[in-house]
């Protein structure tokens, strides 16, 4: 497998404040990779640490062979690694366009910007049609799928999504997982999900990585996740 993300036994947290303990996670080219965990297992917090936003104690990351640890943000996007965060992913008064165009603010003056904002929309003809409607008036599914395209604006090698099902209904939750699948198809991103939706990740998922209390506690391929109750490795982590 080459590895377009690696993470290398990480130890990472908020100040002093251990979470992520010991992590190593390696994502493929052109994979989707999900790691599951229970509500505070350090899902969240382990993204941020890949993305430059949390206090990395001990352990390296490397983004196509770079080692990004300790790099900002706006360093890492450029390196074609991009994140649609749990929280606040849009901006609820800005329309479906203004928040496309925010999402290319990091490439400058970009000629291929509004062809790349016809583009995504393309992938999303659901949120084409509101393209000049605030983000607020979307719906749910709505608004995670305007998070999603809004991360592909940067032009990403590599996509990180935190709980994109989140609050969404199954149905809601399963075009957005068939939607993930058709960008990892027709644009070769690789992505890494993390999700608490066991059901939906494994719809979409070739790897996945079960995350409790900091720590992975279960790794491998799709096809051996289903025949194993991940919920119940939420509470034992055993
Ligand atoms: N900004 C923060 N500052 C301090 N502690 C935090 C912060 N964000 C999360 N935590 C703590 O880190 C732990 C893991 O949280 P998080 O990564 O959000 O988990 P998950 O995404 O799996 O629900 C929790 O104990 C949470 O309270
Ligand atoms: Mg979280």
């Amino acid at each position: 497998m080459v590895g377009v993300l690696r993470i290398v036994d990480l130890y990472s947290g908020y100040g002093k404040m251990k979470v992520i303990q010991g992590v190593s996670f390696e994502l493929g080219k052109g994979e989707i990779a999900a790691i599951l965990g229970p509500n505070g297992a350090g899902k969240t917090t382990l993204l941020n640490s890949v993305f430059g936003l949390a206090a990395i104690h001990r352990g390296e990351v490397y983004f196509n062979g770079t080692k990004i640890t300790g790099m900002k943000p706006s360093e890492i996007v450029k390196r074609g690694l991009s994140y649609s965060p749990q929280l606040d992913n849009v901006f609820p008064n800005l329309t479906v366009e203004e928040n496309l165009l925010v999402g290319s603010f990091i490439r400058g003056r970009d000629p291929s910007v509004r062809a790349d904002i016809e583009d995504v929309l393309e992938l999303f003809p659901e949120i084409k049609r509101r393209r000049h409607q605030k983000a607020k008036t979307l719906s749910g599914g709505e608004r995670q799928m305007l998070a999603v395209a809004r991360a592909l604006m940067t032009k990403p090698s590599a996509l990180l999504l935190d709980e994109p099902t989140a609050g969404l209904s199954p149905k809601a939750a399963s075009t957005l997982m068939s939607k993930v699948k058709e960008i990892k198809e027709t644009r070769s991103v690789a992505v890494l999900l993390v999700e608490q939706n066991v059901a939906k990740a494994l719809e979409i998922a070739e790897r996945v990585a079960v995350l409790v209390s900091g720590r992975i506690v279960k790794e491998g391929s799709a096809e051996e996740f289903k025949a194993v109750q991940v919920e119940s490795l939420f509470f034992t982590g055993k």
